[in-house]
Formats: structure tokens, C-alpha cells, sequence
């Protein structure tokens, strides 16, 4: 059975989709030197900006069917297939090929040997879903609407990963009811912690009212620039507040991690970690860390 993984926080820009595409393409691909075997992994998109196709170069008129169909239609229908909402590794791999190509016109070998994704499926979002924040509410049981789509997959996969959207509204509320873990990436800046309480506020409403399974399984500080000493003071006051749940890697500001998606790739796709920067390395060490926090539960 698969375990299911909310990436939550209702400030926006955070890195979470970054963080979710990176975190879901490492296991999935898996990494010998890191110690990662490869699973099967659904991510899963619950953000309207459908931001996370995208990051893998799937153009958004070829999008097919959505989360927003399989909410209206799919959700109270016994017999749907989930097959016709979902993009493979197959599509997703020759998607991140040709954004390559698009923005290497000549260069005629071609994508490196690297662009490629094995065991990673994805539930794409569009705009549409923004409607269903209104739809749900006035449904029964429209708290828990995801958990029943995701019910009916939670066998064929290892590990399932949500996106959200930047705020605490329905559709992140779905994700909290079919989450058993959470991953919450705080922007190392004056504001990050500001917003915390409301959040755990949030947390606890979800525990008590319809998933006491929910657990914290960790905060990851993201967009961290080295010698700031704002970041520090950031770092120190979540290591305070959440102890040992703060991971101990930190993703760093880098403008490689902010134009990987013009190149149609998440960085642990599109780089190898060997001859590039810290950045891509900490994604990895990241994924590693969280799979060490996983198999410990
Ligand atoms: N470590 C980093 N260094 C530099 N830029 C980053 C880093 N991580 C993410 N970014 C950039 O910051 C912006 C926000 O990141 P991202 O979209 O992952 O956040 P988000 O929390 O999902 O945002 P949204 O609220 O729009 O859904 C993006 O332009 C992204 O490329
Ligand atoms: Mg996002």
C-alpha cells in the first residue's frame, strides 16, 4: 500500500512544487551511489497553476484529462480508470526530451542520456480546478474526496506525492485528509515562521475532525543562501520550534534550481550530480534523507 505525502504551506513561493518534482523524481529513478531504491511513485497535482506537468515540459494544451474532470465526473463513478487521467514515464520522458530540444535548437546530438524518467505517474492539474474550490463546497463529504480517488490507486503505487496550492482552502484540505504525512518547505526569510500557526492551527483542526492519522514527517528550509545570517536566524527558530523535524539538508538559493524549469526538467533530471553544483546535490541528499525518515516509520 502506498504511503501518501502532503508537500503544505499556505505561503506561496516556497518551493513546493519544486521540491515535490525533485523529491518525486529521485525516488522514483532511484540512485544507487545515494542509496535510493527506485519506487513507484504518483504525484499528484492539487494547485490549479498546474505547474507540476510543466516542470516535466508537458505543454498544457496537451494535458489531456485533469484533476478537475476526475473530481466532477470520476470521483462518484465506481468504475472509472485512472489510467485516463494519468501521464506515464513514457510521455513524461519524451515531453522532458523535446523541451530539450526547444531550447537547444543546435545542438544535433540530441538530449543527453539523462533526460529520461522511469516509474513516476503524474495527476496533472489545470485552471479549471479553481472552480472545484466552490464546487466541493457544496458537497457531502467534500473534505475527503481525494482520499477516495486516491483509494482506488493506493495499491499499484509505493508512494504518492501532493502539490498544493498557496493556500488552506478545499482543495489543501483534500490533501490533508488523504495524506498520512506531511512535508511542509519553509522559505528561509523574515516572514516564513510568521504564518506557522496558522498552519499548525490548520493540522490540528484536520486531526481531530478527519484524518487522526495525519503526522508531521518533516520541514525542509528551501531558497537557503549561505553567509545570511537571516537564513541562520531562520534555521535557528525552526530548529527550536519543530526539534528534530527540520531536516537536516537545506536546499540552497540557486539560480540553476530556478531556471530548471525553462530547460523542461526537474534538476535532478536535467543534472548530474557529479559535475554540477551544490544545488543539485542537495535535492539528493534531501531525497535520501526523506527515504531513511520513510522507512524508519
Ligand atoms: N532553491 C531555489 N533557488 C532559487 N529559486 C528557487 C529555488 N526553489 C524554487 N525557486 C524558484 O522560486 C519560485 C517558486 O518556487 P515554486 O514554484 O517551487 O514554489 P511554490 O511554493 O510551489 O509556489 P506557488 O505558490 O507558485 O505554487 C519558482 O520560480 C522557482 O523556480
Ligand atoms: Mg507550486
Amino acid at each position: 500500500m502506498a504511503v501518501v505525502i502532503a508537500c503544505v504551506n499556505h505561503k506561496g513561493g516556497c518551493a513546493r512544487t519544486t521540491t515535490v518534482v525533485n523529491l518525486a523524481s529521485s525516488l522514483a529513478n532511484g540512485n544507487n551511489e545515494y542509496g535510493i531504491l527506485p519506487r513507484k511513485v504518483l504525484l499528484v497535482d492539487m494547485d490549479p497553476k498546474g505547474n507540476v506537468a510543466t516542470t516535466f515540459g508537458v505543454d498544457k494544451k496537451n494535458i489531456g484529462l485533469t484533476m478537475n474532470e476526475l473530481f466532477s465526473k470520476g470521483v462518484d463513478s465506481s468504475n472509472i480508470s485512472l489510467d485516463d487521467y494519468m501521464i506515464g514515464p513514457g510521455t513524461l520522458t519524451s515531453s522532458m526530451k523535446s523541451a530539450w530540444r526547444g531550447v537547444n535548437p543546435d545542438r544535433k546530438k540530441g538530449p543527453p542520456k539523462n533526460i529520461f524518467i522511469n516509474n513516476l505517474w503524474i495527476l496533472p492539474a489545470d485552471l479549471d480546478l479553481s472552480g472545484m474550490e466552490i464546487d466541493l463546497a457544496t458537497r457531502v463529504g467534500r473534505e475527503n474526496r481525494l482520499k477516495l480517488v486516491l483509494n482506488q490507486v493506493k495499491e499499484d503505487f509505493d508512494i504518492i506525492i501532493i502539490d498544493t496550492p498557496a493556500s488552506l482552502g478545499l482543495l489543501t484540505i483534500n490533501a490533508l485528509s488523504a495524506a498520512q504525512f506531511l512535508l511542509i518547505p519553509i522559505q528561509a526569510e523574515f516572514y516564513a515562521l510568521e504564518g506557522m500557526r496558522q498552519l499548525i492551527d490548520s493540522i490540528n483542526m484536520i486531526q481531530k475532525s478527519v484524518n487522526p492519522e495525519l503526522r508531521l514527517l518533516g520541514i525542509l528550509l528551501t531558497m537557503v543562501q549561505s553567509r545570511s545570517k537571516l537564513c541562520e536566524k531562520v534555521a535557528e527558530q525552526a530548529r527550536k520550534f519543530f526539534g528534530e523535524r527540520v531536516f537536516e539538508t537545506q536546499i540552497p538559493r540557486s539560480i540553476s534550481i530556478a531556471e530548471s524549469p525553462l530547460e523542461g526538467a526537474p534538476i535532478v533530471i536535467s543534472q548530474n550530480i557529479n559535475k554540477s553544483n551544490s544545488a543539485v546535490k542537495s535535492y539528493w541528499d534531501f531525497a535520501k534523507e526523506f527515504d531513511r525518515r520513510l522507512n524508519k516509520r
